[in-house]
């Protein structure tokens, strides 16, 4: 019987388990013998690998972060680690393995595959929706909802009190979470990596809200667009309203999946299955226009990053 491992890498992101309770299961059905591997890379090296059966997987379709636990392994970035983390694989005499995580893990799965002789099936499970050949990643979805949640709150106190807020959600490099949860939440400002913003203009606006009848006002800020608290500091003086800052931080991470990302996790799991009963090799899947794909890895990962300019453009419209 051909065997596979499964592991999780990188930020934890909601609807892995749901993800991983639909490999297992799926796998397990089309007569593959299914391993777990805990910490991600970082167990591969210290041959954390157990078998999974269907009852390994129960109860976790509505869970946030992922029964296998995550890391970011340090020692898989050197040579020394792709090695012993392949010997282990082979020593269990799994040749397939499945990586759900975002662009580290799928550069990591890259490295063993490149090198040593195993079968590397990526699918996008982060909530930073950064992996430019798949529209949408596991658990991107769940945080945008989980900080709209959060705008939502601030926006009814921030009217009650005439205020100006600055919402800080994650993204060093990748800017969906703050303009997807900017747009559904009206937010006036949307600030992100990869468009240049105008502070002074931005200032002069915050000014002008009172005057057009605007009662409050949220800049959704992601937190690699630059230095928030020099940016709060520099708005509140020039424009002379008191901005409040909230960082959302790690609860967006967290969280009961939502539909979306519980469907995105079934049909993503069943194409990775699919994949690996076809024979297809060092492959990523992904969705496309709603359509499941799937790609060699190496060609996923070498596609240019875009950013959505012209929703960013709509943004910056609704909320004149
Ligand atoms: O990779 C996902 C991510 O959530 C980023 O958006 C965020 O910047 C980072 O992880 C935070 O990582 P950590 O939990 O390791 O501080």
């Amino acid at each position: 019987m051909k065997k596979i491992a499964i592991l999780t890498s990188g930020g934890d992101a909601p609807g892995m388990n749901a993800c991983l309770r639909a490999c297992v299961r799926y796998a397990i059905y089309n007569n593959l013998e299914v391993y777990g591997v805990e910490r991600g890379y970082l167990g591969l090296i210290n041959d954390d690998i157990f078998p999974m059966n269907t009852r390994s997987v129960s109860g976790i379709v509505q869970r946030g972060g992922t029964i296998l636990k995550s890391a970011r392994s340090q020692e898989f970035c050197t040579e020394e680690g792709i090695k012993k983390a392949a010997a282990n694989l082979h020593v269990h005499g799994i040749t397939t393995l499945i990586v759900i995580g975002g662009d580290g893990t799928f550069k990591g799965g890259k490295a063993l595959s490149d090198n040593y002789d195993v079968n590397v099936i990526g699918i996008p499970g982060t909530i930073d929706n950064d992996l430019q050949y798949t529209d949408f990643t596991i658990g991107f979805d769940t945080a945008v909802n989980t900080c709209l949640w959060a705008i939502n709150s601030l926006r009814d106190t921030m009217d009650s009190h005439d205020r100006a807020s600055l919402v800080e959600v994650m993204g060093r490099h990748c800017g969906d979470i703050a303009l997807h949860a900017g747009i559904c939440g009206g937010a006036e400002y949307i600030l992100t990596p990869e468009v240049p913003f105008d502070l002074d203009e931005i200032a002069k606006g915050l000014k002008r809200g009172g005057s057009r009848g605007k009662t409050s006002n949220m800049i959704v800020f992601a937190e690699g667009a630059g230095n928030r608290d020099e940016i709060v500091k520099y708005l509140s003086e020039k424009s002379g309203v008191k901005i409040t800052t909230t960082r959302i931080g790690h609860i967006q991470r967290g969280g009961s999946p939502t539909a979306f990302d519980r469907m995105l996790a079934v049909r993503l799991a069943t194409r990775a299955i699919d994949c690996i009963l076809q024979g297809k090799r060092n492959s990523v899947v992904g969705i496309h226009n709603n359509q499941i794909i799937d790609m060699p890895i190496k060609d996923a990962l070498e596609l240019p990053r875009s950013f959505d300019k012209r929703l960013y453009e709509i943004a910056r419209v609704l909320a004149l």
